[in-house]
């Protein structure tokens, strides 16, 4: 099959054939028709998380997947060759013709989303999943500031907690206002222009942290008493937070076949929706890592401008880079 992968630490991605994935008993073989570009596929081909964020060499990168199911291990009952399915697994594989996962990976494709459209999901639908309601506990009439609003994890984490009744604000650039107003933030509030914590007229319960950093630091500001920070960037200052009187935990995501199956439930009703800006050919990759490095200086030795290329880094529109493979 075709693939691409990675043979050494921040090396060049490369096509190659290699042996299709067997597939143990309690497993599936998946046909990929699209897969979807991750900060954490940069991350860990850098070498730089290599000691929390391992990966064996040669890699084939990829945590997010469209396809139809090829074949089912002997264990496997609730699957069947023809199934299209969608699906995230921790482990990378999916920049490739096959892949083989198993059942908790994947949930049923929404028939109202194309393969490209629901390989864009798994990776953000589900870490906002889990930020907003396994690890925030967000619930109605509560006020959330959501940092990076119009990211890939930010824009699911709007459209998710809006829709569970809470007041949503969201940092991001001013440029995204309009977007993020239409998926459900009440306000937004440009980050390259004003300081949140000046401009906040009232406290919130939850802060859902996509950025980190000195953005994590000021949110112990913001907050309520007895309120909680969720960081998806960066472990939280149990110090900090005592100070303040809040609560605050870093949260790695974990797929699971059953929030994957409630995010397919409101694709298909229409309630939420997924963001692609851009579809590149399976072998084009390395672009489409190159259109991301811009909000990961210094990763995968790529400068703000990506390899090679002089220059500022191009204004990314919101929404995931998706690679088509089949
Ligand atoms: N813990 C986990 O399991 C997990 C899982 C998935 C992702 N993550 C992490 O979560 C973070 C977000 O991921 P993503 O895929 O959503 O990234 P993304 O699509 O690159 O989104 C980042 C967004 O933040 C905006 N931004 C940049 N600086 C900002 C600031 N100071 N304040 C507010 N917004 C700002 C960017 O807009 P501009 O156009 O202005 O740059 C962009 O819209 C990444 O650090 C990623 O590694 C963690």
């Amino acid at each position: 099959m075709k693939a691409i992968r990675l043979l050494e630490y921040g090396g060049q991605l490369v096509l190659n054939d290699v042996p299709a994935p067997t597939i143990a008993r309690d497993e599936i073989l998946v046909k990929t028709k699209s897969t979807a570009v991750n900060h954490l596929d940069l991350v860990k081909a850098s070498g730089a998380a290599r000691q929390i964020l391992p990966i064996e060499l040669p890699w084939i990168p990829g945590h997010e997947f469209s396809g139809v199911v090829e074949q089912i291990g002997s264990d496997v009952a609730a699957w069947a060759p023809g199934d299209a399915v969608f699906g995230a697994n921790g482990i990378g594989g999916a920049y490739a013709e096959y892949l083989a996962v198993k059942p908790a990976a994947i949930a049923r494709k929404p028939s109202n989303l194309s393969f490209e459209e629901a390989a864009s999901v798994p990776v953000a639908a589900e870490t906002a999943w889990q930020g907003i309601f396994t690890h925030g506990h967000v619930e109605k009439g509560q006020t959330i500031l959501i940092h990076g609003g119009a990211g890939a994890v930010g824009a699911y984490a709007v459209q998710l907690a809006s829709h569970a009744g809470a007041t949503v604000i969201a940092t991001a650039r001013g440029d995204d206002e309009a977007y993020l107003n239409s998926i459900g933030a009440s306000r937004v509030i440009d980050y390259r222009e004003a300081q949140f914590e000046k401009v906040l007229r009232e406290k919130v319960d939850v802060v859902f942290d996509l950025i980190g950093g000195d953005t994590q630091k000021r949110s112990f500001l913001v907050l309520k008493e007895g309120g909680l920070l969720v960081s998806a960037t960066q472990p939280v200052s149990q110090e900090e937070a005592a100070r303040h009187r809040v609560s605050g935990a870093m949260m790695r995501l974990d797929p699971s076949a059953d929030g994957l199956g409630s995010i397919a439930r409101l694709l298909g009703e229409g309630t939420i929706r997924p963001d692609v800006a851009t579809v590149y050919a399976l072998r084009d990759a390395a672009q489409g890592w190159k259109d991301i490095a811009g909000n990961l200086p210094g990763v995968h030795g790529m400068s703000p401008s990506g390899p090679g290329g002089p220059g500022p880094a191009r204004r990314r529109a919101h929404g995931k880079i998706v690679l088509r493979v089949a």
